[in-house]
C-alpha cells in the first residue's frame, strides 16, 4: 500500500489558494500547512460553540464534549489514555510548567541531564534549575557527526539522576534517536525520560507506549493542527509531581499542567488532526483496525512516501562540492529535515535566492542554539533547512532541487 498523494492533498486548502499558487513550502519544520478539517473546526467551533463550556446548555454542553473528544481521540492516536494527554499554548510553554513542577519536586543536588542537540524548549527551563541547587549535565553530540550517543549518556548517568531530556529527532540534524534505548537506560538509573517529539509527530504520531517515555511533548501546529502544544505525561508521574494549577483543580489530572486557562476553540480543533488522521487512515484500508494499528500503518505510509523522495535530494547535497550537509546521509535513518551550509555564500543568501524563485526555507538557528554552536556554525547566520513532510510531492522536490542547483553555483 502507498500514499495516495492526490487524496492527501485534496485535504489541504493550502493547494488550493491561489495566493499560494507556484509556492513550495520547504519549511514544514517550522509549521505545517492546516488539514481542510482543523479549519473546519476552528470555523465551526466559532459560530457555533463560542461559549463557556461545560455549562447544562446545549452549546456550552457541546463545546465540552468536542473539547473531551478531542483529548480521548489525540490519546488514542498516541496510544495514550485520555488522562494522560495535557494541551498548553506551545511545547516551550509545556517544558516550562514541567520544569516548574520539578523545582518543587527535587531537592538540591539532585541530577538533571539535557543534550545540546535539542531545540532549547527541551534545555532551557531544565537547565535554569540548577538555580535551585540542581546539578544539570549535558549530554553532547558528537561534533563530527551530530549524533547523541548511548555511551555519551552512560557516562552521565549517576545515582542521583532523577531526569534525561532529550530529544526524539532534531529539527536541525534529523536523526531519528533510539529513544526506546536511551529510555531504558534512563530508567534502569531511576531517572525520567522526558521526549522532545516536535520534529518526529509531523511524520507519524508515535507509540508512547511502545517509546517506553514518562513525557512526550509535541506542536499541533506542525502536525496539520491548531496552535497549541501535546503533552503526553504519564499517569504516575502526573500524581507524583506538584499541582501548577488553581489549588481547587489539584483532582483534575487534565488541568494540573496547565496554568493558564486553555484555549477551548483550538483544543476543539484537535478534533481536525484525529479527523485528518482518520481520513487518511480508511482512505488506505487501515478502517475497523485497533487504534494503534491505524497510527503504525499511517506511520508507515507516511515514512515510506517520505524517505523514497529524500533520498536523492540528500544524494545531490553530498556530492555538492559546495555543501556541508548536517546528519545522516540514508533517508530511512532520519526526517525528512534537512540543514546544511554552503561554502562561500551566507545561509541567509541561499534561503533569500530559493525565496526569490517560490520556495520557502529556513535559515537560522531554529533555536538549537547550542548544538549550531558545537558543530562550529556561526548561530547568527546558521544554516539553511529544507524540510517536507508526505503531502510534499516529488515535482516540488526536484524543483528544489534544480533551483538549489542554481542557487549554489
Ligand atoms: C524540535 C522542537 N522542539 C520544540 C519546539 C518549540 O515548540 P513551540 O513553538 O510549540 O514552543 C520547536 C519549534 O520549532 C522545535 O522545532
Amino acid at each position: 500500500m502507498t500514499l495516495d498523494l492526490d487524496f492527501v492533498r485534496s485535504q489541504f486548502p493550502a493547494f488550493r489558494e491561489p495566493s499560494l499558487a507556484g509556492f513550495a513550502h520547504f519549511e514544514n519544520a517550522g509549521g505545517s500547512y492546516a488539514a481542510a478539517q482543523t479549519v473546519a473546526w476552528l470555523d465551526r467551533y466559532y459560530r457555533q460553540t463560542r461559549v463557556q463550556p461545560y455549562y447544562a446548555f446545549s452549546a456550552s454542553a457541546r463545546a465540552g464534549e468536542q473539547m473531551d473528544a478531542a483529548r480521548s481521540r489525540l490519546a488514542a492516536w498516541l496510544n495514550a489514555g485520555a488522562d494522560e494527554v495535557q494541551f498548553g499554548p506551545s511545547t516551550s510553554q509545556n517544558t516550562y510548567v514541567l520544569a516548574q513542577a520539578l523545582r518543587r519536586h527535587l531537592a538540591p543536588g539532585d541530577e538533571i541531564i539535557v543534550t545540546n542537540q535539542d531545540h532549547e524548549a527541551n534545555v532551557g527551563a531544565y537547565a535554569r534549575l540548577a538555580d535551585d541547587g540542581l546539578v544539570v549535565r549535558e549530554w553532547k553530540v558528537n561534533p563530527v557527526t551530530a549524533e547523541l550517543e548511548r555511551k555519551g549518556l552512560e557516562a552521565l548517568l549517576g545515582p542521583r539522576t532523577k531526569l534525561v531530556a532529550f530529544t526524539h529527532c532534531s529539527n536541525v540534524v534529523g536523526s531519528i534517536n533510539a529513544v526506546r534505548e536511551f529510555a531504558d537506560l534512563a530508567h534502569r538509573a531511576g531517572a525520567w525520560a522526558f521526549v522532545d517529539g516536535v520534529a518526529f509527530a509531523p511524520h507519524g504520531l508515535p507509540d508512547v507506549q511502545e517509546l517506553g517515555v514518562d513525557a512526550y511533548c509535541f506542536s499541533l501546529y506542525k502536525v496539520y493542527g491548531p496552535h497549541l502544544g501535546a503533552l503526553f505525561l504519564r499517569r504516575e508521574l502526573n500524581a507524583a509531581l506538584p499541582n501548577q494549577g488553581h489549588f481547587f483543580n489539584d483532582g483534575l489530572p487534565g488541568k494540573r499542567f496547565t496554568p493558564a486557562g486553555p484555549d477551548h476553540a483550538q483544543i476543539a480543533a484537535v478534533n481536525g488532526v484525529a479527523d485528518y488522521l482518520d481520513a487518511v487512515a480508511d482512505h488506505h484500508g487501515l478502517h475497523g483496525k485497533p487504534s494503534a494499528e491505524r497510527a503504525a500503518g499511517v506511520r508507515s505510509l507516511f515514512r515510506a512516501h517520505e524517505t523514497a523522495l529524500l533520498q536523492p535530494l540528500l544524494d545531490f547535497l553530498v556530492q555538492h562540492p559546495k555543501v556541508r550537509l548536517i546528519g545522516r546521509t540514508r533517508a530511512g535513518d532520519r526526517a525528512p529535515t534537512v540543514a546544511f551550509t554552503v561554502k562561500g555564500q551566507s545561509s541567509a543568501a541561499v534561503a533569500s535566492a530559493l525565496a526569490d524563485a517560490g520556495i520557502g526555507a529556513g535559515v537560522g538557528n531554529f533555536y538549537a542554539y547550542r548544538l549550531v554552536k558545537a558543530l562550529g556554525i556561526d548561530p547568527d547566520d546558521g544554516a539553511v533547512r529544507v524540510s517536507f513532510v508526505h503531502y510534499t510531492s516529488k515535482y516540488e522536490v526536484d524543483r528544489l532541487q534544480q533551483e538549489l542547483t542554481r542557487c549554489l553555483n
